[in-house]
């Protein structure tokens, strides 16, 4: 009898310990992404279950169009004249020390949503993580942008994987299996990176 008291004592002080820990580790953390058809998402949500934080997507004030040729075009324009779309998504970034930020590459560059965020938002400070999803061509010049435009952040190495590729008509690529082989890729680089994660 004391026996198994003692070991439901054990066990109560070890669940206590790990649930403190993950709470204040995860308190810290925001994952914010911008994704159109959910691939981006999907890695944010994988990062979430293995780090915990909040999650949140960007959202425009005029959303872009459904039309895959029309936002191609609009996204051409706006990168050709450096146009920031005003958003409607507003957070507090005072509570969180590390900010995890994900993105596609559009246009082999940082979308201008993801401009506008990095802009009207002052990170400085704070440890900046970014991830992305494409159609097989690469982060381009996505993550320069991310250091150019995070003034005084620490900045940790990104992760990217194929998504979707919307003009073949692939929209939520990554699901299912291929969401299984993602979250293992997830987990070695966020192991990879977690010393320089803040506790
Ligand atoms: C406007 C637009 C431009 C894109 N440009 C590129 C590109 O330059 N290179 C690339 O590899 N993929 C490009 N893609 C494909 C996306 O990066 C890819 O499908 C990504 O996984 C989509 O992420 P999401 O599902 O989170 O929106 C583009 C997609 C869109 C909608």
């Amino acid at each position: 009898m004391l026996k198994k008291i003692h070991f439901l004592i054990y066990l109560l002080v070890t669940i206590s310990f790990f649930a403190q820990n993950k709470g204040v580790i995860s308190e810290d953390i925001l994952i914010v992404y911008l994704s159109r058809t959910n691939n981006t998402k999907a890695i944010a949500e994988l990062i979430q279950e293995q780090l915990g934080g909040d999650l949140v997507a960007i959202e425009l004030e005029t959303p872009y169009p459904e039309d895959y040729d029309a936002i191609v075009k609009q996204v051409a324009r706006e990168n050709a004249t450096g146009y920031l779309p005003p958003l409607k998504t507003r957070i507090d970034l005072d509570k969180y020390s590390t900010i995890f930020i994900g993105f596609p590459t559009w246009g082999m560059q940082l979308p201008p949503p993801v401009k506008s965020f990095l802009v009207n938002n002052d990170l400085g400070g704070k440890t900046v993580v970014p991830f992305n999803t494409n159609a097989g061509y690469g982060v381009g010049s996505s993550f320069r942008t991310v250091n150019e435009l995070c003034v005084d952040c620490k900045i940790l190495k990104g992760f990217q994987i194929k998504g979707g590729v919307e003009r073949d008509g692939i929209l939520l690529a990554i699901k299912d299996e291929k969401r299984e082989q993602a979250r293992k890729l997830v987990q070695a680089w966020l192991a990879e990176i977690s010393p320089g994660i803040p506790r």
